[in-house]
């Protein structure tokens, strides 16, 4: 059953040039289930975060959750229910308070009746859960990476009985070892408190350990969405596939090279407004596809890329989507 219902979400930040963030973004994600979200940098994986928790308003669209409007909410009210793990855990931790006060005014905020006295115990209590070993004395520069994104994941999860976990690549830039051992604890403890997750990417690898559902992300657009096991074994999308084929298993990335992708990278996710002036609303993906520029495809079949990139249903599949007419045609 959906937890939260995303429909056409689109945030336009404004400045010298016009940037489409996040461009018509429909998804869902089931109670108590995982759905990845994986893409380059730049995609706008964080700000559908930010929008989805209410820290951001989108230019346009709804999320839905428990049949009110996330948009509609307060910001506590959202914080009750939805909580993000930031892509940077050192801003999103004060660093000015220790550790053991983080986790205490978090329960002060959400777990009002928990005794003044006893929230010292009690967050020490949360922090042990998480496993973490270090002095609830320090202040967060004191702590290693895995240390800080412990108590992320601590008032994000334990503190309160939130719905849904925003993950911000919650495990960027540690060590492999301690990556695996993090992502364990993430889904161990949204396994025991049933709490969905939105586990967000630029790894294919660590996406597919974690979700049951992936979403794939290029230019501000979903490119392709599925179960776990259609997106791993039956990719359709030419940008999924590239990224299967650019996936190493954990460990493997040293041994071998990874495979360039071909094409060029408009800078910026923009409303493609041409040199004449004219919006290109063509498919998002077509400056870098392979079967675009593949001269054997007649260019009638050819015709749907310059008109747009919206989501297709798979042959009978009831959640395998696809944002490529050519794909589906081969399919
Ligand atoms: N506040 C802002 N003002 C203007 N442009 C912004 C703002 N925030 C993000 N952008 C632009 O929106 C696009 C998406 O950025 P976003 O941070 O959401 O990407 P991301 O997928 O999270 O990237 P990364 O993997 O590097 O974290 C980028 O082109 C970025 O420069
Ligand atoms: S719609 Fe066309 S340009 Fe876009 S991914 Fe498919 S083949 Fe490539
Ligand atoms: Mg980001």
């Amino acid at each position: 059953m959906p937890l939260m219902i995303v429909k056409g979400i689109k945030k336009q930040f404004s400045g010298t040039r016009k940037v489409n963030a996040v461009n018509m973004v429909s998804l869902s994600i089931e109670t108590g289930q995982t759905l990845g979200l994986v893409g380059e940098s730049g995609c706008g994986k964080t700000t559908l975060a930010r929008i989805l928790t209410n820290l951001e308003k989108p230019t346009a669209g709804e999320a839905i959750m428990d049949g009110d409007s996330v948009f509609s909410m307060s910001r506590r009210q959202t914080s009750e229910k939805i909580r993000m793990i930031f892509q940077s855990p050192a801003a999103a931790l004060n660093p000015q308070m220790k550790i053991v006060d983080i986790i205490k005014e978090a329960i002060g905020v959400h777990e009002k009746d928990i005794a003044r006295k006893e929230r010292t115990d009690y967050a020490k209590e949360l922090l042990r859960r998480v496993n973490y070993s270090n002095s609830v004395r320090k202040y967060p520069h004191q702590l290693s990476g895995g240390e800080k994104r412990r108590v992320a994941i601590a008032r994000a999860i334990l503190v309160g009985s939130p719905k849904l976990i925003i993950a911000d690549e919650p495990v960027s830039a540690l060590d492999v070892h301690i990556q695996i051992k993090i992502m364990d604890l993430l889904a161990t403890l949204q396994a025991e408190r049933k709490v969905a997750c939105l586990f967000i990417s630029h790894d294919l690898n660590m996406v597919e350990y974690m979700s049951h559902r992936i979403a794939v992300m290029f230019l501000g657009r979903i490119v392709e969405i599925g179960s776990r096991d259609e997106i791993i074994n039956n990719a359709l999308h030419p940008y999924t596939k590239r990224l299967l084929s650019a996936m190493l298993p954990i460990g493997e990335a040293a041994k071998r090279r990874l495979k360039a992708i071909a094409g060029y990278l408009s800078w910026a996710p923009t409303d493609d407004v041409q040199e004449d002036g004219t919006v290109d609303i063509g498919c998002c993906y077509r400056s870098r596809c392979e079967m675009y520029r593949d001269s054997s495809i007649p260019s009638h079949s050819k015709a749907e890329c310059k008109m747009g990139s919206e989501l297709h249903r798979v042959g009978q599949s009831i959640d395998h989507k696809v944002a490529c007419h050519l794909a589906l045609l081969k399919h």
